[in-house]
């Protein structure tokens, strides 16, 4: 048979559901009345996040009232390992999970990546469901079936692209969550929104900014505790807070919906995670040491995959000022314009570490091919091109 007469199928994304911003017992009958149209369920939560959260632990009494067997996860880039979904399965042979198993991961990225692997490979594949606590997983990681762990110092390095069958996304989780995660999630969404929809991307700024200097007028000008404050200000935005969220979702479902198995347009997903990755890995190697300092109000150790973001978006931005004027003769200033934004919401955005340094990590990246990278460049807030780079040559412009 010819080639050209086979015909693929792309597989649809499933579906997500956005549920209210309140603590509202009937969402949590809402969510094990959805999980109860299945009869295998095996439940992963986020150890920390038990501990801190009472509608999570409410949640896990429902899970328990119906059956499903539970196991803590222990949610650190350090334990996203191979050997940790190696254990997940061998939990879930012990407990005879078969391949009508359903899986439910309950916490941020790294939860929902390790037991969307766990899913993707168990028995061949069986069906997961998330439901995301952190504002960087409910816009972005437990959306579009990508799933990974890092392996040999190496970010994300093994995976597979299974779409979950729900993802469950309750904003108002993010209540307990601190603000430097939040903040993590934050230059997510704003990655979200300068790939597509400028609109939003300057909403979301304006509610960062609003929500930052509410925190530090009164957390360091009134020296209110910070935890408080924190979650007092998150539930006091947080109806602006499900709008975004709904069209960060909705932005990354649509994308990946076109394209799953990321041959094109999905790529675009990937604004500054080149240099993110590098970054990451390059901090877990030195133990994240050019990172640790007082950030005014806490002392701040390495860098988290958001922050790590927010740096890629800045250095992603001065390549495509850099790139746009030298091989297109056009001019697009976005460099200050989003550093000064993330700023402004209180997010960091210096690295700390140089493009030769960072460009020895990119040549290993694993969406390098034949020594060539699809880099994401903004050509301005809501727009960005997909070019074909060599590291050579993007090391000569950002020099
Ligand atoms: N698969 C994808 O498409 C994709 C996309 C983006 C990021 N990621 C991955 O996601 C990971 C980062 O995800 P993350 O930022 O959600 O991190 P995370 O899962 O580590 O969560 C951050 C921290 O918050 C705690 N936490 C989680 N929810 C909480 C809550 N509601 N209240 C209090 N504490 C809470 C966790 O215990 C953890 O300490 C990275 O490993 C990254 O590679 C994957």
């Amino acid at each position: 048979m010819e080639n050209q007469d086979i015909q693929y199928q792309p597989v649809p994304v499933k579906s997500f559901v956005i549920v209210g911003k309140d603590k509202n017992a009937s969402v949590e009958k809402y969510l094990t009345g959805l999980l109860s149209t299945y009869d295998h369920l095996y439940a992963f939560i986020d150890k920390q996040l038990m501990m801190k959260s009472q509608v999570v632990r409410d949640l896990a009494v429902e899970l328990q009232a119906m059956g499903c067997p539970m196991r803590a996860v222990e949610a650190t880039e350090e334990a996203k390992t191979m050997d940790s979904v190696m254990e997940m399965c061998s939990w879930l042979m012990d407990k005879g999970a078969d391949r009508d198993a359903v899986l439910v991961a309950v916490g941020g990225g790294i939860t929902t990546d390790m037991v969307g692997f766990a899913a993707g490979i168990y028995k061949r594949g069986v069906r997961y469901v998330n439901v995301p606590s952190t504002l960087l997983a409910q816009v972005d990681a437990a959306l579009g079936g990508k799933s990974g762990v890092n392996f040999e110092k190496y970010k994300n390095i093994l995976g597979v692209i299974r779409q979950p069958e729900i993802t469950f996304i309750w904003p108002y989780l993010l209540t307990t969550l601190p603000r430097r995660d939040f903040l993590s999630g934050a230059a997510e969404m704003l990655k979200t929104f300068i790939i597509e929809d400028g609109g939003n991307y300057r909403k979301a700024a304006d509610l960062f900014f609003d929500m930052s200097s509410e925190y530090n007028m009164e957390v360091l000008m009134n020296g209110k505790d910070e935890k408080k404050t924190w979650t007092g200000i998150v539930e006091k935005h947080m109806g602006t807070l499900c709008e975004l969220i709904k069209a960060a979702a909705h932005v990354k479902a649509r994308i990946v919906s076109r394209d799953p198995f990321e041959k094109g347009e999905r790529r675009k997903l990937n604004l500054g995670h080149t240099f993110a990755h590098a970054i990451e890995t390059l901090a877990q190697r030195d133990g994240g040491e050019r990172f640790n300092s007082h950030d005014g109000t806490e002392e701040v150790h390495g860098v988290t995959h958001g922050e790590a973001v927010a740096i890629g978006l800045t250095l992603a931005a001065r390549l495509a000022d850099r790139y746009y004027r030298n091989d297109r003769n056009e001019i697009t200033a976005l460099e200050g314009h989003i550093s000064n934004d993330l700023w402004d919401c209180g997010i960091p955005c210096f690295c700390p570490y140089s493009i030769e340094e960072m460009a020895q990590v990119m040549k290993k990246d694993k969406k390098a091919e034949g020594g060539i990278i699809h880099f994401v460049l903004p050509r301005s807030v809501g727009e960005v091109d997909v070019v074909d780079l060599t590291v050579e040559y993007v090391c000569r412009l950002m020099a």
